[in-house]
């Protein structure tokens, strides 16, 4: 098994529940081995584990929302205005974080994981679509237990909220606008030069745009799956200075970007928005579970890997 840098490695959350059953993510005593290979740079999860008990684990809690608005943004394609704890906003203001969401009145097995669109001091807006049971019925007023925060919304080939001064490609389509405004708005202030391809997918919106500074990026719309349109990409690649690209959409986009990264024969850093299944976001249940070129078995919900590796 290869190293892995866990999303919590080094946060308030680690050690977790896996450093207790061997199934740590990054540490290979923590996994039953009798030798360390890891390369984890920060505190030692062992060391820490030691000094704790499992009592002391910093579970995330359970918070309590309001909705405060909810508007239509296209068929069954809605955002959500939610009134939320302060310190809890401020723990969600990271790149790839989202949250576990539910009516007051249900119980856990309707928690469902949704990108945080944007945030301001008082509330998070979440873009979600309204397919299931898990996401009918979110109304005006209704009140939620808001389950956070959890930061592997994004995954990618190092730390994307790390880069600065450089040329970055970012690719949305459809749904996949959910997970850019918050990366754009904090990449924008470490000097990126940000070039945004835009493309509506099945909906009939480029809602993210009206939330965007238009004035600090380019924005240029495509249809990805037109082949005149993804020729235009090719190009605009191959001409110009590109040092990131981050896509944001379903896994045949990530694919599709895969295949012109390879292509393009530039070294480019990738990073893409996590479709995995999540079901527990704590690297318990194995819903997210996903075979690496190397075969190693790996819980997206948790692991930081460079997506060259599983598309
Ligand atoms: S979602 Fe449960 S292990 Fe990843």
């Amino acid at each position: 098994m290869n190293f892995y840098k866990c999303m919590d490695s080094g946060s308030k959350y680690c050690p977790c529940n896996l450093a207790y059953t061997m199934d740590c993510i990054s540490c290979s005593h923590l996994r039953g081995e009798d030798f360390c290979d890891c390369i984890w740079n920060g505190v030692c999860i062992l060391y820490e584990k030691y000094m704790k008990n499992e009592e002391d684990i910093n579970q995330r809690k359970d918070y309590k929302g309001k909705i405060i608005e909810k508007i239509s943004l296209d068929r069954n394609l809605y955002l959500l205005k939610i009134k939320l704890d302060k310190s809890f906003i401020r723990d969600l203001d990271i790149i790839g974080s989202y949250i576990f969401i539910r009516k007051n009145n249900t119980n856990s097995h309707y928690d469902t994981p949704m990108s945080v669109f944007n945030l301001d001091e008082d509330h998070i807006y979440i873009v979600y679509q309204e397919i299931g049971p898990k996401t009918k019925n979110f109304n005006k007023g209704d009140k939620l237990i808001i389950k956070g925060p959890y930061w592997s919304g994004i995954i990618g080939d190092g730390d994307l909220s790390k880069q600065e001064n450089s040329s970055i490609l970012i690719v949305a389509r459809g749904i996949g606008q959910s997970s850019i405004l918050i990366p754009i708005n904090k990449l924008l202030n470490k000097g990126n030069d940000i070039v945004l391809f835009l493309d509506k997918g099945k909906f009939n919106s480029l809602y993210s745009i009206d939330y965007m500074d238009t004035e600090k990026i380019r924005i240029i719309p495509i249809d990805l799956f037109n082949y005149e349109d993804e020729l235009m990409l090719r190009k605009y690649i191959k001409e110009n200075s590109v040092d990131v690209i981050f896509s944001a959409g379903s896994d045949m986009v990530h694919r599709k970007i895969k295949s012109i990264i390879e292509k393009s024969t530039k070294s480019i850093k990738w990073f893409v928005s996590n479709n995995s299944v999540i079901c527990c976001g704590e690297g318990i249940c194995g819903a997210c579970i996903r075979k690496t070129k190397d075969k190693d078995k790996i819980k997206l919900c948790k692991t930081m890997i460079n997506p060259i590796n599983i598309y």
